[in-house]
């Protein structure tokens, strides 16, 4: 039969306003798994606010195999089969997130327009059956992915579907309003096991399941369970310490049964491992005579709750019967919403509300729990140095990192990472009070915990800056000392233990034997080991990663002079190439430096002693010596006041 003919026995027809070659271009490989194809026809399905969708596999990969998915929504009548479904992007533009569906006002999962097209993804043949709910018509049509690719996109009316059947509208057929899409000609290449199928499927549409009446059946078979599949963290009231369980609160299996003004009120509550992405889908709904007759909610709670990021892991139901027996008309199924104005609703609200504020504080205080427990187990491995700090230290610690634990917005790294912090930090006497702060603290709040840590900034930059200004005072002490007199040798050694008296860049330096014979060997080679001049002096070797650092401090009383210059020089690049020459050897770097009470007040002298600078080789005086140290400690200072220049306490230390 031709289309025209088929056109002519029903008077009507039915186009599809695209080339066919479109469906080519709108990514159908998108759709080549038979979950992700199907996927979108019950999405079809929900919008058109079926109650059930009935998918049947394909038995076997016969060419007579067909994949059906059978929903009890509102069908199409045949201007909207027209309008809507042969319409590529219909309405697409205008339409918005927020759209809801016609009756159940369940928040519209279409969007692109296209989701019909998906069935292409593994079928050749694609066959509509659809009944309007609105008026009764039945149009059943049929689309062959062949035919509309071969089809050119001649005529502005574009590509004619072949039309099956049209049945004009009929009161009676209005109660079997639904859509059935059969795909036909499969082009899967292997059978799916319906369990399998099954569970993905569950995957996507688990929550649609239990948060509104909709239901999906593969083969027959209802999807798996909730627990399977979405991880629950904590369930209601299962879950309850006897000390939380609300009086007069019974248990059946999972549920709970209380009784609110006289009537009874099945609930459960859970929280899932993971936020639940679509936002509709969170909250608790509510049942009475095994019909949904309120989308899931918070009982109408509004924001400032303790726990309150809960919200976004909480899935649960109530059933409430005895709503759905009064004889006000305190429920509107359609809409699925309740009066809560009503007398008997407001009570329930209020239980709900109590209900609600008690498990997400429960919620927050047990993931807490959870996370410190995991924080214990890492724990371990410092357990001998947290058994140092002392038991009352001990809780004061773990007390802290409990409170950081409850902090819902963190991320388990942000956790984990701040845990390592402080303990580092409390070992390292650090930022006691502010610990101490954060574990008397009754609830911490993201934004608090951010002000403690800026305090945290701050302190350590006073921390330092105490002991920068601590160093400051010592170098100003042996300056004012080499003002007046000459620099003991016992000065001189104490130096040699804490080269940051010489400059804040010698702090990590440490005393070097390793390189003794080098050094041995260039002291002779240079002749400062025979010169009478360099007798009485302290030689000291430092070193710091590759970076080795020689320190010749003259005999006290002596002037510096070009011989001794020289030598230093010579000195300094013996070791130099004797470590290069040394392949084991680890420095790449040697810098020297010899002082002495005094400089030659001779220009050629000074200008040679500025050219040596070039070549990280330092001759200077002790008074300029620590005039360096002081001026760079100062620098050092300034720089730590500006992590916070707001802070008086940072900008007191400068002042100073
Ligand atoms: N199972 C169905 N029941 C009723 N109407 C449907 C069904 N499937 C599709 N439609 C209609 O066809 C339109 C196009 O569907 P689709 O291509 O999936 O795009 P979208 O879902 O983005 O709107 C839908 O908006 C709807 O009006
Ligand atoms: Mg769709």
């Amino acid at each position: 039969m031709t289309n025209a003919i088929r056109s002519a026995e029903h008077g009507r027809v039915l186009r599809l306003n695209y080339s066919g070659r479109i469906i080519d271009h709108l990514g159908l490989q998108m759709y080549q798994s038979p979950v992700a194809a199907v996927a979108e026809l019950v999405a079809n399905a929900w919008d058109a606010d079926a109650d059930n969708v009935k998918i049947t596999l394909p038995a076997g990969l016969t060419k007579a195999a067909e994949l059906t998915v059978k929903d009890d929504g509102n069908g199409m009548s045949f201007t909207e089969c027209q309008a809507r479904f042969l319409n590529v992007g219909y309405g697409r533009r205008g339409r918005k997130s927020t759209e809801l569906s016609k009756r159940k006002k369940r928040r519209i999962l279409g969007r692109k327009g296209i989701g019909k097209f998906a069935g292409f993804g593994i079928a050749k043949l694609v066959r509509i059956e659809t009944i309007s709910r609105e008026n009764g018509e039945r149009t059943v049509f049929e689309m062959d992915i062949l035919k509309l690719r071969s089809d050119e996109y001649v005529n502005r009316e574009g590509t004619e579907i072949d039309l099956i059947t049209y049945d004009g509208p009929d009161e009676l057929r209005q109660r079997e309003h639904g859509t059935t899409v059969r795909l036909k000609q499969l082009t899967l290449s292997q059978r799916r096991e319906p369990k399998t199928f099954a569970r993905s499927m569950a995957r996507r549409f688990l929550l649609h399941q239990t948060a509104a009446d909709f239901n999906i059946l593969v083969n027959d078979e209802p999807l798996p369970d909730a627990d399977e599949l979405l991880p629950v963290q904590f369930s209601f009231p299962v879950e309850y310490r006897t000390e939380e369980r609300p009086s007069g609160l019974e248990l059946s299996g999972e549920w709970g049964i209380e009784v609110v003004r006289g009537k009874h009120v099945k609930w459960r509550v859970r929280f899932y491992h993971d936020p639940i992405g679509e936002e509709e889908l969170r909250g608790i709904s509510v049942f009475a005579g095994g019909k949904m007759v309120q989308t899931p909610f918070f009982f109408n709670l509004s924001g400032g709750l303790p726990g309150q990021h809960g919200q976004q892991y909480i899935s649960g139901q109530i059933q409430v019967d005895a709503l759905d027996e009064q004889k006000a008309d305190l429920v509107a199924p359609e809409r699925q919403r309740v009066d809560w104005d009503h007398p008997l609703a407001s009570q329930i609200e209020r239980w709900g509300q109590d209900r609600l504020r008690q498990l997400l504080r429960l919620w927050r205080s047990r993931r807490g729990e959870k996370r410190e427990q995991q924080l214990q187990a890492r724990l371990t491995g410092f357990s001998a140095r947290l058994g140092r700090l002392g038991s009352r230290e001990e809780r004061t610690v773990t007390r802290a990192i409990r409170r950081v634990a409850q902090i819902d917005t963190l991320s388990q790294t942000q956790f984990e990472d701040l845990g390592e912090a402080m303990l580092t930090a409390w070992e390292q006497g650090r930022l006691h009070d502010l610990i101490d702060d954060i574990a008397q603290a009754e609830e911490l709040s993201a934004d608090q915990l951010v002000g403690l840590l800026a305090e945290a900034q701050v302190l350590t930059a006073l921390n330092t800056a105490e002991a920068v200004r601590t160093k400051l005072l010592t170098v100003g002490g042996l300056k004012r000392r080499i003002d007046h007199q000459e620099l003991e040798n016992a000065v001189r050694d104490y130096i040699s233990e804490h080269p940051w008296l010489v400059s804040p860049k010698w702090e990590t330096f440490a005393i070097e034997s390793g390189v003794k014979a080098v050094i041995d060997n260039a002291l002779s080679e240079s002749g400062i080991a025979v010169d009478n001049d360099f007798k009485g002096r302290v030689d000291l070797t430092l070193s710091s990663g590759e970076h080795l650092l020689v320190l010749e401090f003259m005999r006290p009383g002596l002037k510096l002079d070009w011989d001794h210059v020289n030598r230093f020089d010579r000195y300094v690049r013996l070791i130099r190439t004797n470590l290069r020459s040394n392949t084991g050897g680890t420095f790449r770097r040697v810098t020297g430096y010899i002082v002495a009470d005094q400089l030659q007040g001779k220009a050629d002298l000074a200008d040679r002693i500025v050219a040596m600078e070039n070549d990280d080789m330092f001759a200077l005086d002790w008074p300029t010596l620590f005039s360096n140290a002081i001026s760079q400690w100062q620098d050092f200072l300034v720089i730590l006041a500006g992590r916070d220049p707001q802070d008086e306490r940072l900008k007191g230390l400068i002042a100073d």
